[in-house]
């Protein structure tokens, strides 16, 4: 079953057709990739998909459900959470209050919390908050501030905000980039842990060599559009796709870009 699926989704900036009758589905318990050049329409698919972005023309279905155009608050409380790096105030924040700040409407609870007595709800809170920091080896870090993480730490921390919330199609915009390669792949075996528990992700990624073996699905984008969708093998060995991406990018390593 597709959790997510897209149809005909379009977008244009002023004559530019960032994204041209677009078809990008995402199976439930999935880890679903979308890789293509540079300003081919990934992160504007990400945007209209989280209702960042209106659709000019076609339509997002969550869940079976026409959900095109609703706000991006309300999106997200359907359960799509798009992950996004943790703004300059929240990283003064410890890792725990970062989560305690993450889901809708306890925003207000975590004010008393810090400055009083817990209520039973907080501890509930706190529980969980606990629990998706084991899940994600990051519960030794809990009293840190958020400044003093590392880079794929902090990409972890946007996880668990999105855990937080209950996500079942969870966002990423690169995730990887400028994460060491170790933390990169013991953050992807977390991802695959965590569709195995039925969550799915929806992920771009320039960095094939690391990501690809975790995906299940891929759909390559070019000039807005989808010009190849399939597994591994089939997007390895698809000549157009060698053409518009693959073999641009081995150009661009050859040359230490
Ligand atoms: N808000 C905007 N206003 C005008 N043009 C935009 C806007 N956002 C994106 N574009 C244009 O839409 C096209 C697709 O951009 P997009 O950012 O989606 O590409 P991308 O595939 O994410 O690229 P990259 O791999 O570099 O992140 C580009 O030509 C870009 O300049
Ligand atoms: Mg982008």
């Amino acid at each position: 079953m597709k959790i997510l699926q897209t149809q005909n989704l379009s977008k244009f900036f002023e004559g530019l057709k960032a994204l041209n009758r677009v078809n990008i589905g995402v199976e439930k318990g999935s880890i679903t990739l979308v890789i293509g050049p540079n300003g081919s329409g990934k992160t504007t698919f990400i945007n209209t998909v989280s209702g960042f972005y209106r659709a000019d023309e076609g339509k997002v279905l969550f869940e079976g459900k026409d959900i095109t155009n609703k706000p991006p608050h309300e999106i997200s409380k359907l359960g799509i959470v798009r992950t996004f790096q943790i703004p300059q105030p929240l990283k003064k924040m410890t890792v725990l209050e970062n989560l305690l700040i993450a889901p809708e409407g306890y925003g207000e609870r975590i004010f008393h919390s810090v400055s009083g007595r817990w209520l039973k709800e907080e501890e509930d809170i706190v529980e969980k908050a606990f629990k998706i920091l084991e899940f994600l080896k990051l519960d030794h870090l809990w009293d840190s501030e958020a400044q003093n993480l590392s880079g794929g730490q902090l990409k972890l921390l946007e996880v668990a905000r999105a855990m937080m919330k209950d996500a079942k199609l969870i966002i990423m915009d690169e995730p990887i980039a400028g994460v060491n390669p170790v933390l990169s792949h013991s953050m992807l075996e977390r991802f695959v842990e965590l569709k195995e528990m039925g969550i799915s992700f929806l992920i771009v990624e320039h960095r094939l060599d690391i990501v690809l073996k975790y995906t299940d699905h891929i759909y390559v984008m070019a000039n807005g559009s989808v010009i190849a969708e399939g597994r591994e093998e089939d997007i390895l060995n698809n000549p157009k796709v060698v053409e518009v991406y693959l073999g641009a990018q081995d150009s661009e390593i050859e040359c230490g870009v």
